[in-house]
């Protein structure tokens, strides 16, 4: 008997990139499992064309309708569950999120950011890091927790800054390494072998560092 597919709701403000390598990811079976629903609080986010295109329903919800965050959030939550994701993935989500709403999807939230957490944490991650003279940056997939861009580490990956860099090229080559790595996270939370285990995640029951997984390039198990 096949394995049961897990299901996933989707949140994005934009391109929706990374969206497409795990709408990519589960129609080719690398990841086993479904997104039932992709949302979105921007109307005008490519990535709604890219749900569309692979016949996934899309929901917009935009902020600017609410006059609270925590109005918000609670719409955004009752819009997610009318779905019963096992799993929502944040992917490019723009949005600060309520104590609230991360406690109701504690363990089964997943987001990816930008650098090697728990390094720059925010915004413009990549033109901090070049200003900072560091040597390499990367991405992070993390479980998500009430303090910002904080919670367990689960896979990151590494990319050298040349003397040249500049934060579009850094940002060019790390979303190269962004559309492997969230898959790749996914895939292990749908077998079921990544856990989120208070202030660590785990995977296949053993307990993970603060960075996380390393990922190597071309590496998909
Ligand atoms: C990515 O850089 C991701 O790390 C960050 O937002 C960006 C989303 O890009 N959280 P896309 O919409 O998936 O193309």
């Amino acid at each position: 008997m096949s394995q049961p597919e897990l299901s996933m709701v989707v949140l994005i403000s934009g391109s929706g990139s990374n969206l497409q390598a795990i709408i990519d990811a589960t129609q080719n079976g690398i990841v086993p499992a479904k997104i039932s629903a992709v949302i979105c609080n921007k109307e005008s986010a490519y990535g709604l064309k890219r749900a569309a295109d692979a016949g996934i329903p899309t929901v917009v919800i935009s902020h600017k309708d609410f006059d609270s965050r925590e109005d918000f959030d609670q719409a955004l939550q009752a819009k997610i569950d009318h779905f019963s994701p096992e799993l929502v993935v944040l992917a490019g989500f723009m949005r600060i999120l309520t104590p609230e709403f991360v406690r109701h999807y504690s363990g089964r939230m997943l987001n990816i950011h930008p650098s090697l957490l728990p390094k720059y944490r925010g915004l413009n991650t990549h033109q901090r890091a070049i200003e900072d003279g560091e040597s390499e940056h990367g991405v992070t997939v993390h479980f998500v927790t009430e303090e910002l861009d904080g919670g367990p580490n689960v896979l990151q990956a590494r990319v050298p800054i040349s003397s040249s860099e500049t934060a579009d090229t850094l940002a060019a080559k790390i979303l190269i390494q962004e559309h492997q790595i969230y898959p790749r996270a996914i895939k292990w939370f749908a077998q079921g072998r990544l856990k989120m285990e208070g202030s660590q995640a785990s995977l296949d029951q053993t307990l993970l560092s603060e960075s996380g997984e390393q990922h190597i390039d071309g590496a998909s198990e």
